[in-house]
């Protein structure tokens, strides 16, 4: 089974990034942390991350054939982007969609994902632990259909 996990803009910089908000973590040492989870669950885990909408809009479109399942962190792209909507409808691949901070906690206009109903369900607040549930809750699912 392979999952890959997909980061929008400006997470590329966390560690320094508004650590109050955010954590001190990097997101290099969020995702080696990850594949070893994958490593544990006998799931192959692949990362990526990129500012550019229309690089994770590709991502996505090849999704399909190539991984099982998608966990998706879109950034400030969860809040407009009707794109990554679409590609996530048009793939058809499983998602979860993952914050680190709890978008409904925070102002208002990050209070709307439009991608959020393009995937199974949607996990944030819990910092990088968000990342580490909605990969068990993803490889669950997964098994659970047979796939
Ligand atoms: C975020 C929340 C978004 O509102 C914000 O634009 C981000 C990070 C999070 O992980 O908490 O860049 O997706």
């Amino acid at each position: 089974m392979k999952i890959l996990v997909m980061n929008g803009p400006n997470l590329n910089l966390l560690g320094t990034r508004e650590p109050g908000v955010y954590g001190r973590q990097t997101l290099e040492t969020i995702m080696t942390g990850l594949q070893e989870q994958g490593r544990v669950l006998k799931v192959e885990v692949d990362w990526m991350q990129s500012n550019d909408e229309g690089t994770l809009v590709t991502r996505i479109g090849e999704s399909r054939g190539r991984y099982d399942g998608l966990i998706l962190n879109p950034a400030a792209y969860t809040h407009t982007s009707v794109a990554l909507r679409d590609a996530l409808q048009a793939t058809g691949v499983p998602c979860v969609e993952v914050h680190l901070s709890n978008i409904h906690a925070r102002e208002a206009f990050r209070h709307t994902s439009l991608t959020a109903a393009a995937c199974l369900g949607q996990i944030c607040g819990f910092g990088s632990m968000s990342y580490q549930l909605a990969l068990e809750a993803l490889v669950a699912h997964l098994k659970g259909k047979g796939e």
